[in-house]
This record gives C-alpha cells, sequence and structure tokens, in this order.
C-alpha cells in the first residue's frame, strides 16, 4: 500500500496505473475508520482494480462550534486497517496540500435546495464544503467510480447531484448502512455517547424501522407518524432536529413509491443521523 501526501506524487502513480488500463476507484473519508468505511472499501474494490482512499478531516465542512478540533483522528489504526483490506493507495494530505492560501478558498460548490434542508438546515455551511471538498477531490484523483456511505443519506444525493450538473465523469455509488448489532447505524461520532447514551441510541434506528413499517401496511398519515417518532425520541432523552418521510429522490414531499425516512437527533454531545428506505404500492 502506498501512501502520499501530495497531489503532484498522487497524479504521478495514477498515471502510470491509468496507463496500464486500470479501473479507479476512490473512496473518501475523515478517517477514524470503522466497518462503515471498510465497507465501502470493499465495495470499490469489487468495481475496480485499483483502490484510492483518501484522509482528510475536512474544515471546510464544520460549521462554526462544531468538532472540527475535536473530530478523532486515528492515522496509524486507520492506515493499518486498509493495508489489511489491500487498498492500493492512501492520499493524506495536509490542510495546506487542498486551500494553499491559509484555507481561503475563492471556489465553492453549491447544491442549491438541497444543500439548505434537514442537515443543511440545521448545519448552514456543511453541504458547500462537502460540494467543495468532494468536487476537489474528484478532480485530483480523476476516479471512474466514487464509493459513499448511504448513511449521509443526504449527502449523497448532493454528490450525485453535482457530478450529474457539472458534468464530471464519475459513476457515484452508495454502499448501504453498517450497523452495530443493535441496530445503530456505525459512525465515529458514536464514540461520543456516554455507556447509559450508547444503550438509548438504538431507539433512533427503532423509531425509522417502526415508521417504515407503518408506511408499508398502508399507513399514509406521515405527518402523524413523524410526529410520533419525534415525541418517543424525546421521551428517551434525544433531541430530535428532524424526521420525515420524504422523496427518495430528492428529498422533497412523497411523489412515487420510493421513499426514505431520514432523521437527525442529538444524544448527549453526539449528532446521530440515520435513514431506512422504504417502498409504498400505490
Ligand atoms: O462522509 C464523509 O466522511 C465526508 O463528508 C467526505 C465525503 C469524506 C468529505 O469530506
Amino acid at each position: 500500500m502506498q501512501q502520499v501526501n501530495s497531489i503532484i506524487a498522487l497524479r504521478e502513480l495514477l498515471a502510470t496505473e491509468r496507463k496500464a488500463g486500470k479501473k479507479i476507484a476512490l473512496v473518501p473519508t475523515m478517517g477514524n475508520l470503522h466497518k462503515g468505511h471498510l465497507s465501502l472499501v470493499t465495495r470499490a474494490r469489487q468495481h475496480a482494480d485499483y483502490v484510492v482512499v483518501t484522509i482528510f478531516v475536512n474544515p471546510g465542512q464544520f460549521v462554526a462550534g462544531e468538532d472540527f478540533e475535536h473530530y478523532p483522528r486515528t492515522l496509524d489504526t486507520d492506515l493499518a486497517m486498509l493495508e489489511k483490506l489491500n487498498v492500493d493507495l492512501v492520499f493524506i494530505p495536509e490542510t495546506k496540500e487542498i486551500y494553499p492560501d491559509n484555507e481561503e478558498i475563492k471556489t465553492e460548490v453549491t447544491v442549491s435546495e438541497l444543500d439548505s434542508i434537514y442537515c443543511g438546515k440545521f448545519r448552514p455551511g456543511h453541504f458547500k464544503g462537502v460540494a467543495t471538498i468532494v468536487t476537489k477531490l474528484l478532480n485530483i484523483v480523476q476516479p471512474d467510480v466514487a464509493i459513499f456511505g448511504e448513511k449521509d443519506f443526504q449527502q449523497l444525493l448532493v454528490i450525485r447531484r453535482l457530478t450529474k450538473d457539472l458534468n464530471i465523469p464519475v459513476q457515484i455509488m452508495g454502499a448501504p448502512i453498517v450497523r452495530e448489532e443493535d441496530g445503530l447505524a456505525m459512525s465515529s461520532r458514536n464514540q461520543y455517547l456516554t455507556k447509559e447514551e450508547r444503550q438509548l441510541a438504538p431507539k433512533l434506528f427503532e423509531c425509522l424501522a417502526n415508521m417504515a413499517a407503518a408506511v408499508k401496511n398502508g399507513n399514509k398519515d406521515f405527518k402523524a407518524l413523524e410526529m410520533m417518532a419525534m415525541s418517543e425520541l424525546k421521551k428517551n432523552g434525544f433531541r430530535p432536529e428532524y424526521i420525515s418521510i420524504c422523496d427518495a429522490e430528492d428529498l422533497k414531499s412523497p411523489k412515487n413509491q420510493n421513499l426514505v425516512i431520514i432523521a437527525a437527533a442529538w444524544l448527549g454531545k453526539a449528532r446521530l443521523i440515520d435513514n431506512v428506505a422504504v417502498q409504498t404500492y400505490d
């Protein structure tokens, strides 16, 4: 497994692989890898000959007052995990490599509408930071395929949209959420939970799964289901930001049979997000 910190070195290595006809996959991460990330790498390996993982805690996507300084950084264990999965290349740029002018950037990518609802409403500027870094990483690596986790469902839609609108020649692939045995979606931020909060945390998925079952059974009173789930979470000590049954294509009001139930809720110091897909039959 090769490791590089500079864009020039990365591009030199990739040019050789591309010349040899290799199909290249990109898995962008912010490190602190867990089984969810590893599933992205496994998926990448299934769809490409050469797998590039990036590890970069992107300051641009943290909103004022968020956990950028304290975001868990575990480079040595991350690299050991990636080595075991036979990753070909890890790109670990310093901030100045990505944002050379003291992090000041004049060109940013915004995906309007999608970036200001749900998570975008509660974390204003977050998706601009994500869209900008992902565009930069896609331009730096120029992969054939890039893999993103479906846990960050809104992020995945933002990325699909920006590659479509900006004609970036890459296939964007989602990978299913990886859950703990009790249903909690894996996330680097789960480690902010206390022991007691960790016991309560699966309630979020439980609520979403119950809502999905109700929708599948023909319940069409989405507002009532959302309100019930909100109060159930509050009763269990969560501070929910939103729970919504929406169209899986654009997160607007349901129009066809493909729905997704998305949610974000604070539990102690951890902001948890999760989602469940559901199909209706009429
Ligand atoms: O999902 C993440 O870890 C990040 O948002 C990403 C896609 C690596 C961009 O920094």
